[in-house]
């Protein structure tokens, strides 16, 4: 679907040294068909037991008896924890000791704060014999009414949202704003709790030596769960040696330490042997964070001159009864469209789930879900194009801030798009396009955004005696292709070829890499790598310049580049040496150095910083039936630096494929009753398989971005999604007039208005 993608190695980029911006497949990938790779649950060190989780099949209330006799009686049982009968934890897991410290559900009561909650954890030899012991504890509750949905009226507004956001924000007038429009559209949108869904489930290996743990889990922030475990069992994080090689997905769910991850760690230590647990698919509808329901009012005001006037986004969300996650879904309008006038407010409900975390684009995903489709009623109640409409309040500053974008390519984004798609042929009204079967077709289009983040990470770089290079970094592989991307950057930083890289990420014991999360990982890690380089070849050139045997005698540091394995002079390039020559003449076996990564202050307050798309949909409806299929997508996204297009187009595919399960697929549904949620399996949960998935194609436009960081990386790891749902359901607007504000949009709705 790419053709402008050229999927060999081009020798003239290697020439000049540069692995950046070659479309290299995954290092991981061999490994990973072969099934080599080897994910958490795949260890097994010698003696490990199985641990398996009992969870509440109520929402609400208390356990008030577990049968652990015959549970214990079970063959191959080993122990069984419990409230009572537990290793005792160094701090109280409901203890809120910083930000990401989030409430968990170790054992700690008998108390049952949503279904699918651990109430026990049996140990034994074999999965079988845990299972079985899990399943005689026959639980008793005393059951509490559950509270459940968007509509219980004790709501609040949230002390901050997403990660310390404010709740509500405003910039200029918006009610004089509204009042002055001439067009106002007002619209409610919901969207469904949604659930991560990492194919890899959650799971953990432990094992304790004295007060020293070893464990494999699949983690997006090493340092962040060393200093968690560390907290909860009194031990220094240092002690604590976490493997992370590699993810089969996160997508926000890893990025915290959670309940089943600690119950492991309690389970290894009440045994004192090495212990293995890992969620069920059902269990990880709970424990482990999902994308909470929304329900978001948008009003919006146009002047006769097709000029928004104002833009005022309310949104609705839940958390859970004990900790406090806000889902920042109004954020999105903050920086979109140019307005006079912008008001965004929160408000929350407290329910009987888990507590919702970061899902991939938490807030964006289903703030512009809302924003995408008001946009789109009010370019039609205007009698504008959709593309049209978005030009006309293009914001050429950040409108929320008045700040000038660091960069922003989204016309380019807008009009490649739009052409590839052959937007120009769509007719203004709906439901005017029929192809030979009949079906109904529609087009529909999208915005995409989300903010350029660094977070604080680190790298070492090493030089050898035999000319190659080392480059550690504890840096997270969540599927999203880091260990090869990151590899790429490490080569150009240190002068060398990649296979002349020994690139090492994935453990805890390498420099503390942040988080992956944020779209951040590249941008962060890949700025601390090539500080390092930086600092590594400035040590080597030295070395070299203050030595009056070298070529480089005198050169003196600026006046040096690498390159393949040697230093030039700048002023005189056939002047070189090699790394090998310059650390055998100083008796060295090696040299290295350290580089960080993090986000300029000074340019952060200067510039609005975020990557930019437009997402063009084609949908099919069948106008008997109401089903609706997706037959083409085409985005066009600016980023800043793509480090790799082959890895940078297959996150935009996966953006663009959430995206239309945002707006077609996706639902979690719970039992009004009961609390439980009834799908809590890849069977009734629908996210799209293969058949599902239309021809797509990515274009990346370049973007050259001299204040985001020094490489002008902004990140792709969740931009897809924010533009791409709205296209869709835009598009299923399109083809049958009937407008669906609430998410998923069903068959039922469709054929209901359909046969009107
Ligand atoms: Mo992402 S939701 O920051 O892993």
């Amino acid at each position: 679907m790419t053709p402008e993608i050229n999927l060999t190695r081009d020798p003239a980029h290697l020439r000049h040294g540069s692995n950046i911006g070659q479309p290299l497949t995954r290092r991981d990938g061999v490994l990973k068909v072969k099934g080599e790779a080897r994910y958490a649950a795949d260890n097994h060190p010698p003696g490990m037991l199985y641990a398996v989780i009992a969870t509440a099949s109520i929402a609400r209330g208390r356990v008030t008896s577990l049968d652990v006799a015959a549970a214990r009686r079970h063959p191959g049982v080993v122990d069984v924890m419990t409230p009572s009968h537990k290793p005792q934890l160094a701090e109280d897991p409901d203890a809120k000791t910083n930000p990401f410290a989030f409430r968990m559900e170790v054992l700690q009561s008998d108390e049952v704060r949503y279904a699918n909650q651990a109430i026990a954890v049996v140990i034994a030899e074999t999965l079988e014999a845990a299972t079985e012991g899990a399943a005689l504890l026959s639980p008793r509750y005393d059951v509490a009414p559950a509270r459940v949905g968007l509509d219980a009226d004790e709501s609040y507004t949230p002390p901050v949202v997403g990660l310390g956001n404010p709740a509500e924000v405003h910039h200029g007038d918006a009610d004089a704003g509204l009042a002055a429009a001439s067009q106002r559209i007002e619209a409610i949108y919901e969207t469904p709790a949604q659930y991560h869904n990492a194919i890899e489930p959650h799971a953990i290996v432990a094992a304790w030596n004295g007060d020293r743990l070893s464990i494999d889990t699949p983690s997006q922030g090493m340092v962040l769960a060393q200093m968690r475990i560390g907290g909860l069992f009194g031990i220094p994080p240092g002690n604590i040696h976490i493997r992370s090689p590699f993810l089969g997905g996160g997508f926000g769910s890893k990025g915290l330490v959670a309940g089943p991850q600690i119950l492991g760690i309690m389970a290894a230590k009440l045994v004192g042997r090495p212990v293995k647990l890992v969620l069920r698919r059902e269990q990880m509808y709970g424990p482990v964070g999902h994308r909470p329901p929304t329900r978001q009012r948008l009003r919006i005001g146009v002047g006769s001159d097709g000029a928004l006037t104002a833009i005022e986004h309310h949104a609705k969300v839940t958390t859970s009864s004990f900790d406090d996650f806000y889902e920042p879904a109004a954020d999105v309008s903050h920086a979109l469209y140019a307005t006079p006038a912008i008001k965004t407010s929160h408000e929350a409900l407290r329910v009987d789930s888990g507590t919702p975390l970061f899902m991939r684009a938490p807030g964006e995903a289903t703030g512009s879900v809302a924003l995408e489709s008001a946009i789109d009623e009010a370019a039609f109640a205007c009698g504008i194009d959709p593309l049209a409409f978005r030009l006309k309040n293009y914001a050429e500053v950040e409108p929320a801030t008045g700040r000038p974008f660091s960069s922003k390519a989204l016309r380019e984004c807008y009009a490649k798009a739009a052409e590839r798609f052959g937007w120009s042929r769509r007719p203004l009204a709906p439901r005017q396009m029929r192809d030979d079967a009949g079906f109904l077709v529609g087009w529909g289009m999208g915005t995409a955004i989300f903010p350029a983040l660094m977070f604080q990470g680190n790298a070492r770089a090493v030089i050898r005696a035999d000319g190659t290079g080392a480059m550690e970094t504890g840096a997270h592989d969540m599927g999203q292709g880091a260990w090869t991307a990151l590899a790429q950057i490490s080569a150009d930083a240190l002068g060398l070829d990649l296979e002349q890289v020994a690139f090492k990420s994935g453990t805890s014991d390498l420099p503390d890499a942040g988080i992956a999360g944020g779209s951040a990982h590249t941008a962060t890690v890949g700025n601390a790598i090539h500080n390092a380089g930086a600092a590594v070849i400035a040590k080597l050139a030295g070395l070299a310049t203050s030595d009056d045997r070298s070529p480089l005698f005198g050169a003196g540091n600026a006046g040096v580049i690498a390159r393949q394995g040697r230093l030039h002079r700048r002023d005189d390039d056939v002047r070189s040496e090699s790394y090998a020559d310059i650390l055998a003449r100083a008796g060295l076996a090696e040299i290295d150095a350290s580089g960080s990564g993090a986000a300029d202050p000074a340019a952060q307050s200067q510039y609005a910083m975020h990557a930019h798309g437009a997402v063009f949909a084609e949908v099919k409806v069948d106008p008997n039936l109401g089903q609706v299929r997706v037959t083409r997508m085409v985005g066009a996204f600016a980023a800043g630096r793509i480090i790799n297009p082959r890895l940078v187009q297959s996150q935009l595919y996966g953006g663009m494929i959430w995206g239309m399960s945002f707006a077609l697929h996706e639902e979690a549904v719970t039992d009004r009753r009961s609390g439980r949620i009834l799908n809590a399996n890849l069977a009734e949960y629908h996210v799209p398989v293969n058949a599902d998935v239309p021809p797509m194609d990515v274009i990346t436009v370049d973007e050259h971005d001299p204040h985001v960081n020094a490489l002008g990386i902004k990140g792709v790891g969740e931009i897809g999604i924010t533009g791409s749902a709205g296209a869709v359901a835009n598009a299923v607007w399109h083809a049958t007039g009937i407008r669906v504000r609430r998410f998923p949009i069903r068959i039922e709705e469709l054929v209901t208005g359909l046969s009107d």
